[in-house]
């Protein structure tokens, strides 16, 4: 097992490149499959979960050639395996992305239920009921999702809540089937665009994303093609919120500044400058943080994923700040950890009403999800005094390099290798 350790205290100074979208690759590595064909994909983050899905792959008789640790090559002529075995598929989130991708290529597809992060009940009712919408026989039995179709017809689908997974989901089986497929109520985030733009590039005709509605004409078939993943907002995005808490000045660069509106209006409230540039966005902060309230929203609003790393800022800027969470039900369990680091926040359901502290105090923590782990690392980077950070194997499934990238930053940020106790980690 390994842990980060970290002394903190020190501004942040330098750049720092982001990494490809862990949310966009997790479904477009798979959705490879849907073509038959040669895929060629760039900018791949070098993270664990595109680890986890490329085993899949193989394990469903891919050819898989890793051109560079950020380029792959997947031919998925020789596939024809229809159903995911249990260890591998439960261990992360989009693993549910299987499912639309068989049910599209073979009109079969036997996949494990998801695991993922743990924010409270994660229900896959809309992603079901946008497959039974194309035509598919959709049964849960045994803890798998077994979906087949004689064939999918295009249909109108109201997505009842913005679901990211549900929304992508159904444009995956949606591609290769007969007519019209609408999407009403669509999730907007950057990867789902990105998704419709991969499958544009293999020849599908999916148009609207990015508003929400989605319309996909139904193709008879797919090829290959090239295609680069978009930056990771939630890294960028990342670094942004811990060059404003830690204060400094730092270029972050390969992003697209846009997607970054959110998060930098509400680090600007608090007390940050931020210059967009064509590909990158400069955060410095010599000035005292102070209080902002906050609400994580579906895109084009302040983002679930960037809940964590912001309340860390806000519990060491002055005055009383409200952070409301309204995507999951219960996202607010890294808050236990903050508060052992000397952090003034009281939660009230999906609210956290945080009392800004003048410094928080190095102990030990654990990482208990993803988000939450890099949340852990800000807290360490602007903490008095040496922090451990546990559970990394969370933070390694969604940031690429993270040692190596706060480094050059200026702060003091170790790995080390502890004695080993196994910590059972599923992400996304
Ligand atoms: C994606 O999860 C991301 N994961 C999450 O990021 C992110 O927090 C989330 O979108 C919201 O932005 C991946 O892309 C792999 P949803 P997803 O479906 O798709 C409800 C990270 O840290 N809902 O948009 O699973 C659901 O309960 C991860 O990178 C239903 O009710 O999220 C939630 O309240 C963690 N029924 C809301 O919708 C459904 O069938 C949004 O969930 C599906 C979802």
């Amino acid at each position: 097992m390994e842990n980060f350790i970290i002394k903190g205290g020190h501004e942040l100074f330098g750049e720092v490149n982001i990494s490809g979208a862990k949310n966009a690759a997790v479904a477009i590595l798979p959705a490879a499959i849907l073509a038959n064909d040669i895929v060629r994909i760039e900018n791949i983050p070098n993270i664990s979960d595109v680890s986890l899905i490329i085993q899949i792959l193989d394990y469903m008789g891919a050819g898989i050639k890793m051109i560079n640790k950020n380029t792959i090559e997947i031919d998925s002529r020789s596939v024809q395996c229809q159903s995911v075995p249990y260890d591998l598929a439960s261990q992360f989130r989009a693993s549910y992305y299987l499912i639309g991708i068989m049910l599209g290529r073979f009109k079969s597809a036997d996949v494990p239920l998801p695991g993922g992060c743990d924010f409270g009940v994660r229900p896959i009712d809309l992603h079901i009921k946008g497959f039974k919408m194309l035509g598919a026989d959709v049964r849960i039995e045994d803890g798998m999702v077994r979906a087949s179709a004689a064939k999918l017809i295009g249909s109108t689908i109201y997505m009842d809540t913005v679901s990211v997974g549900a929304t992508m989901n159904v444009m995956l089986a949606a591609v290769l089937s007969r007519g019209l497929t609408i999407i009403e109520n669509a999730a907007k985030e950057p990867h789902i665009v990105d998704l419709a733009n991969f499958l544009n590039s293999m020849g599908a005709d999916v148009r609207g994303a990015g508003t929400d509605v989605i319309k996909i004409r139904g193709v008879e078939k797919l090829h290959g093609c090239t295609y680069s993943i978009i930056p990771d907002q939630i890294e960028a995005g990342t670094y942004m919120v811990a060059a404003a808490t830690c204060g400094g000045d730092v270029l972050i660069k390969n992003v697209i500044p846009k997607h970054l509106e959110s998060i930098s209006a509400k680090l600007e409230e608090a007390g940050a400058e931020i210059i967009e540039y064509d590909d990158a966005v400069r955060v410095t902060r010599f000035k005292e943080l102070t209080k902002c309230n906050v609400k994580t929203m579906p895109h084009p609003g302040f983002p679930t994923d960037m809940q964590p790393q912001m309340c860390v800022l806000l519990s060491v800027a002055k005055g009383t700040s409200i952070l409301t969470e309204s995507v999951w039900d219960n996202r607010f369990k890294y808050i236990s950890e903050l508060l052992r680091m000397g952090a003034d926040i009281q939660v009230d359901g999906k609210v956290a009403v945080i009392e800004g502290v003048d410094y928080l105090t190095g102990v030990n923590v654990k990482a208990t999800d993803l988000r939450a782990g890099a949340a852990m690392i800000i807290a360490g980077l602007v903490a008095r005094g040496e922090t451990t950070v546990e559970n990394i194997l969370y933070i390694d499934r969604g940031y690429e390099d993270v040692v190596e990238k706060f480094s050059n930053l200026g702060a003091d940020i170790k790995r080390v290798e502890v004695k080993d106790e196994s910590v059972a980690v599923t992400a996304g």
